[in-house]
């Protein structure tokens, strides 16, 4: 059994650069089934679950090649439109290729999706949406059997209780590319993941206007060609290892990461008293030094630290003058869409930090005193923070100076990682669809096991903020959505060794 053993409480410092976007290359793979050209994708990492869908292609009789960071997948030749089922079993990304299946074979047999285990995940609006451009749809023996002559554009709804459906989004906007006349869809997902799928589709010949926004309009054509197309960066990798720099009390650069699709996390680490630059190289982001619970004395960062002019000390700011974790006025992080929560202590923001992160041109000064300050925050659909971060953010709270509280609006139960960080040490009481962290806990290294993939990229923080050794086992969950994890973060200073065939009972347990 593989897993990963981590020594932990070093600051984590230097330069690594962002992977394409997962989340967004995999809806794209389906994508090319709609044309019989071949579609190359650049800057498509090397994952689990691109792999998954690579097989599920070639399944389908799709040629797929990816060599170096080039993926191409020619459908040219596909003979069939039932997808496999431990592909789609495995990934809920594979449930994407319904809709271009349809739009291209007028028939689809895919089973029902499985994937990350984060509560309740229906497909009620992927099927609503695709009866509505007059797909007949059928749920037999665990599978979706749909059928239609010709697509029909309609009025679609992508927006159910807990906000908008991205993959669902991805899934109508492959079947509306092909239908006949024009589909609105509302409620539509904003995510930047979405914005790409719509610039690969329009490049295929897709007529798509407002993708990014609420309301997304298509007017079908008669047939899609080849394109070539490079993917976003993956900004939740991206704001993974700035969390690992704040958590290591580090110095990182994530280069290629957009600030512009992380305005929220970037608020709740300023918030949280770490530096960040943004760059036209990427992401600079310093951390309190002396974050980690492992440190007894406050270590500068060894690979030395940004140069930071004094912005004039913003109040509210966490270690400013004035600073208490002020109840103060629940904190707005920009474009989130509500309140953060007002339990626990909050770090009160003036206003928004954007003002202070604007004003200060992107280089926020670090006002907290060598600790991370606590920050609740409540995840929110995009351009809110990312429930992907949710398991993340929980772990950096788990160390910082203070109460917080962390809901999740879109998977109200995504909380299998509090278990394993509290076997960390980790002070956490989840109640419903929030947690609470009191910190700073004094985290030791156990053995822990991953139990999806942000849940397994929570556990890394937290091992690495740390004192002594945690094994990580069930890394394959992370292996799925961070490319060459384990290698990236060596390169950043971290004692990390992959064990291939460490038996489950085997960790030694270091009892004092
Ligand atoms: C996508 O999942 C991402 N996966 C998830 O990332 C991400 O957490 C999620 O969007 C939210 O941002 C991919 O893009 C491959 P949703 P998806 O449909 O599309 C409810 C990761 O770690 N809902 O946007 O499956 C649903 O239960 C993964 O990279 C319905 O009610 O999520 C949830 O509460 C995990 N009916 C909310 O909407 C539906 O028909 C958002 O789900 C569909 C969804």
């Amino acid at each position: 059994m593989k897993a990963w053993v981590l020594e932990g409480s070093r600051p984590l410092c230097g330069a690594i650069r962002a992977a394409g976007a997962k989340n967004a290359v995999l809806p794209m793979m389906a994508a090319a089934i709609l044309s019989d050209r071949p579609v190359v994708l650049r800057r498509a990492p090397r994952l689990r679950d691109v792999r998954t869908m690579t097989g599920l292609l070639r399944r389908l009789g799709a040629c797929v090649e990816h060599s170096g960071d080039e993926l191409i997948v020619d459908a040219g030749r596909i003979n069939g439109w039932s997808a496999p089922w431990a592909a789609v079993r495995r990934m809920r990304a594979g449930f994407c290729v319904l809709g271009p299946l349809l739009a291209r074979f007028g028939r689809a047999v895919v089973p029902l999706p499985g994937g990350c285990r984060l509560g309740d995940r229906p497909i009620d609006l992927h099927l609503a949406g695709l009866r509505a451009l007059g797909a007949q749809i059928e749920i037999q023996s665990g599978c979706v059997i749909a059928a239609a002559r010709r697509l029909r554009g309609a009025g679609v709804m992508m927006s159910g209780r807990f906000g908008p459906s991205v993959t669902g989004t991805a899934q109508l906007l492959c079947a509306a590319v092909a239908a006949e006349g024009e589909t609105t869809i509302r409620g539509a997902a904003r995510e930047p993941e979405i914005v790409d799928l719509a610039r690969l589709l329009s490049a295929m010949g897709a007529k798509i206007e407002g993708a990014g926004e609420a309301t997304i309009r298509i007017e079908g054509v008669a047939g899609l060609g080849g394109a070539e197309h490079r993917v976003i960066a993956d900004r939740i990798e991206a704001a993974t290892f700035l969390f690992a720099a704040a958590v290591t009390g580090g110095d990182v650069l994530v280069e290629d990461a957009d600030p512009a699709h992380l305005e929220a996390p970037l608020a709740a680490l300023t918030a949280a008293g770490c530096r960040v630059e943004v760059r036209r190289s990427g992401i600079r982001l310093v951390g309190p030094s002396g974050a980690a619970a492992g440190f007894s004395h406050i270590p500068e960062p060894s690979c030395g630290t940004i140069r930071v002019e004094p912005v004039g000390a913003p109040t509210g700011l966490p270690g400013s003058a004035g600073h208490g974790n002020r109840m103060g006025a629940p904190a707005r992080f920009p474009g989130s869409v509500g309140d953060v929560p007002r339990m626990g202590a909050t770090a009160g923001l003036p206003g928004s930090a954007e003002s202070d992160f604007e004003r200060a041109g992107g280089v926020v000064r670090n006002w907290a005193g060598g600790r991370l300050a606590p920050v609740s925050i409540g995840t929110r659909p995009y351009p809110g923070f990312p429930t992907d971060l949710q398991a993340p953010w929980t772990a950096l709270m788990a160390v910082a100076a203070g109460r917080s509280r962390i809901v999740d609006e879109v998977f109200p139960q995504r909380f299998a990682h509090a278990a394993e960080l509290r076997r960390l040490g980790a002070m956490i009481r989840v109640e419903g669809n929030a947690a609470e962290v009191v910190g700073p806990a004094r985290l030791e290294g156990a053995p822990v096991r991953a139990t999806d993939l942000r849940a397994g990229a929570a556990l890394v923080l937290a091992a690495l903020a740390a004192r002594g050794r945690t094994t990580i086992f069930g890394v394959a969950h992370i292996e799925r959505g961070y490319e060459r994890l384990a290698e990236k973060l060596r390169s950043l200073g971290a004692q990390l060794a992959v064990e291939s065939a460490l038996p489950r009972n085997s960790v030694q347990i270091g009892l004092p």
